[in-house]
């Protein structure tokens, strides 16, 4: 079978390997020029770990092929997914759909066959039946299936989320929709996973519900986390407490700076417009939004309470900048309020983050300096600010952080050290919703990490 991807961006591209390597033909469209160049050139234009070697093989097996040319890629393609980008709409937080209709419009005029057209892009509730009014009316002459396929994949674990995924969801509405799907996704069928049929604007809510569902129980075992704080609690063993009940689940009770990435804060908002327009608000959703702001934009005081020394003159390590580890993206980072307003206590700032600093230099302060190691950041400074739990951190001991650094405050805000060993060795340690009363067992469980 022969498949086009329009769109050479996270979700195209991980989605195109993915499915070469199940043995599809996929052809991608890429209209940046520069992106397109990159990826002719075997340089991947966005850090995922396992995405560059897939993309060769693929790409030598015959079975992966980009071009800038739309028609090109189109051609003989049984489905056409749509991944190009949908961004908050400016002032509002629709998501904007003008690169998803102006892709499908160019597909729909190009398309000498019958196809099925497929979004992967997370597209607002109604959309596909809107790609179904276009293509009736631009193409009566053929039978266009349009079809909602929308995906799951976390930045650093796309890969592998996309080969074992929990669910395979496929909103369609003809046999024969479905009958493609279903055969692009059958090296599933021998892991067993469930590939949900539904209708249109089911497959589309469910992606926004299940990224605004995962996006709430971050934000509540964060407002946990600080209810820990004032009434002497660990929420390490709340949110374990919590999680071993079946109903709720040890996922995504890790607290920390607030979400952020590519996904949560734009769906989650864009779900709230979308309620609201439907005339079915969704208080919950409008509320993790706003919570969850509100941690980001408070982070910096968060920080200059803890540390509660005066800052001026000071020296601060900043270790991670990524929205969370394994990835270079930035996008609605807590790290860049938490860093804005830190900038502003008169401290010198030295950050390092392991992929993210070409991406993190033009959205943070001029002022702020960049460590070309985590060892290098660290010497020297009065306060250390853990901003994104990537795993070289964790390795960090206490006695060499001790001996780095003259000052001795910690604030680790993705609970990556053990409070009791860095206090140990001297630091004031500030985790997040950590109390200060003796629990049974105050040590980092690991496999709470693995939860996130
Ligand atoms: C998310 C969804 O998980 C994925 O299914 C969807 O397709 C895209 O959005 P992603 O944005 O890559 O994926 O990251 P994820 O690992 O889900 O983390 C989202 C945010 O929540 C990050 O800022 C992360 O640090 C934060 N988070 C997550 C927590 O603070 N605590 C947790 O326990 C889990």
């Amino acid at each position: 079978m022969k498949i086009a991807i329009i769109g050479g961006g996270y979700v195209g591209l991980v989605s195109a390997a993915c499915f070469a390597e199940f043995g599809v033909e996929v052809a991608v469209a890429e209209t940046d020029p520069s992106r397109l160049n990159r990826l002719l050139a075997g340089e991947m234009p966005i850090y995922e770990p396992g995405l560059e070697a897939l993309v060769a093989s693929n790409r030598a097996a015959g079975r992966l092929s980009f071009t800038g040319a739309l028609p090109e890629a189109i051609a003989g393609a049984e489905a056409v997914f749509i991944a190009v980008g949908t961004p908050s709409r400016r002032g509002g937080g629709h998501a904007d759909l003008t690169y998803v209709f102006a892709a499908a419009e160019q597909v729909l005029r190009a398309l000498d066959h019958p196809a099925v057209l497929v979004t992967k892009s997370t597209v607002p509730v109604g959309t596909g039946r809107k790609l179904a009014a276009l293509a009736a009316q631009l193409r009566p002459d053929l039978a266009i299936e349009v079809a909602s396929n929308p995906e799951f994949l976390r930045e650093g674990s796309a890969i592998g989320d996309f080969m074992r995924p929990d669910r395979v969801v496929v909103g369609a509405e003809t046999e024969h929709a479905r009958t493609i799907l279903r055969a692009l996704y059958r090296p599933l069928n021998l892991i067993e996973t469930p590939i949900l049929m539904t209708g249109l604007e089911t497959a589309e809510l469910i992606k926004y519900a299940a990224n605004a569902f995962l996006a709430m129980k971050v934000t509540f075992i964060n407002e946990m986390a600080d209810l820990c704080e004032s009434v002497g609690a660990d929420v390490h063993d709340v949110a374990r407490g919590m999680g071993l009940d079946g109903r709720i689940g040890r996922k995504f009770l890790h607290p920390g700076p607030g979400f952020g990435g590519s996904c949560f804060p734009k769906d989650t908002l864009a779900l709230a417009r979308i309620a609201q327009d439907a005339r079915a608000p969704s208080r919950l959703t409008e509320a993790v939004v706003a919570v969850n702001e509100a941690r980001k934009a408070g982070l910096g005081r968060r920080i200059i309470d803890a540390a509660a020394i005066d800052l001026r003159g000071k020296r601060i390590a900043i270790l991670g900048l990524a929205f969370k580890p394994e990835t270079d993206d930035m996008r609605d980072s807590p790290a860049i309020p938490a860093i804005e307003a830190l900038a502003e206590t008169g401290a010198t700032i030295i950050a390092y983050d392991p992929a993210a600093m070409a991406a993190a230099k033009p959205l943070l302060p001029g002022s702020i300096q960049f460590a070309e190691t985590a060892s290098q950041a660290i010497a020297g400074a009065d306060l250390l600010v853990v901003m994104t739990e990537w795993n070289e951190f964790r390795a960090l001991a206490p006695a060499r952080l001790a001996q780095a650094m003259p000052g001795r405050v910690i604030v680790d805000l993705r609970n990556i050290f053990d409070p009791a060993a860095m206090r140990a060795a001297g630091f004031v340690y500030h985790g997040v919703g950590r109390g200060s009363r003796p629990t049974g067992d105050a040590t980092v469980d690991p496999e709470t990490d693995e939860d996130q």
